[in-house]
């Protein structure tokens, strides 16, 4: 296992493996590693010959008010973590490294980035898409893993790779779970015990929203309701938006479709901002 610094190493390294006729995976994080990023990197094992993790916390893609400062930072247990998975570079550059002095050139999804995480954290899609492409550009590989965690992220990653003409195959991992439905997350190191136990009415109104769909419901607005009631009884500090939509848009859907709708959340207790998702399936006609 290498770690990484720079750009110029980082690329090439990448051009001696690809010149070797190696496969190239990347799996971009922000390190805190956890189970859910794990996951991702062993599938980038199983599907490629050599596997790059990326670890770092981008600046560009955090508000003026969130946590980029006290975002967590366990730097050597990450790179242990990431080579018993199958990682075989760390790639961590600084941020002077990715953000020199003179630095003026973002990349800007204008819809799939537009609702919901875009509208909730302005500017935030900018400093993704724009901290990707330079990781893809750094990392050249043939293919990349995201988590369906962060399912607007996705979309603009999919929007980023076919609107650029990059030559990069996505694969998007499940998301990784506590036994009690609570998405794996770096930020739920934040939530106190009493926050953490109220934070299941996040996977109950999904599980709840999937429920409704399969039995018959196609009105969006039932499900966005019921949603909310059952988001409610965690009391959370805030509720930024529960929705259904379509996952490649993001626009939010009327109708809810056979198959392919995706309810979506964003709640807040206290500080802690926690996002999950999950795909809603209309049960097929028995005519
Ligand atoms: P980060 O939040 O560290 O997440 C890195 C990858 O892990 C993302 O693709 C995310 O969707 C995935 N992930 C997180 N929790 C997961 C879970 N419980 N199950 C499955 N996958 C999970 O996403 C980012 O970093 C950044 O925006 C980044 C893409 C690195 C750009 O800075």
């Amino acid at each position: 296992m290498r770690t990484l610094r720079t750009i110029a190493e980082m690329q090439l390294a990448a051009e001696s493996e690809r010149g070797a006729g190696r496969r190239l995976a990347v799996v971009p994080t922000m390190g805190a590693l956890h189970r859910g990023h794990v996951s991702l990197i062993e599938r980038a094992r199983t599907a490629a010959d050599v596997v790059v993790t990326t670890i770092f916390v981008n600046p560009a893609q955090f508000g003026p008010n969130e946590d980029l400062t006290r975002y967590p930072r366990p730097f050597d247990s990450d790179v242990a973590v990431a080579g018993a998975a199958g990682s075989d570079i760390v790639f961590a550059p600084s941020p002077e490294e990715i953000y020199p002095e003179g630095f003026q050139t973002f990349v800007v999804n204008e819809r799939a980035a537009s609702g919901f995480e875009g509208a909730e954290r302005p500017g935030h899609f900018r400093g993704v898409a724009t901290i990707v492409a330079k990781l893809f550009l750094a990392t050249k590989p043939h293919l990349a893993v995201f988590g369906q965690k962060d399912a607007q992220q996705v979309a603009v990653v999919k929007a980023l790779i076919r609107d650029l003409n990059m030559d990069i195959e996505l694969d998007v991992a499940p998301i990784v779970r506590e036994p009690d439905g609570l998405a794996l997350s770096s930020r739920n190191a934040y939530l106190s015990a009493d926050e953490r136990a109220r934070s299941v009415v996040l996977y109950k109104a999904l599980t709840d929203a999937q429920r409704r769909a399969a039995a018959g419901e196609r009105s969006a607005t039932a499900i966005r309701r019921a949603m909310y009631g059952i988001l409610k009884e965690g009391r959370p500090d805030r509720i930024d938006y529960a929705a259904v939509v379509d996952p490649g848009s993001f626009v939010e859907l009327e109708d809810v479709p056979l198959t392919g709708a995706l309810a979506i959340l964003a709640v807040r207790f206290g500080s802690t901002r926690l996002l999950d998702n999950m795909y809603l399936e209309q049960r097929k006609s028995e005519a």
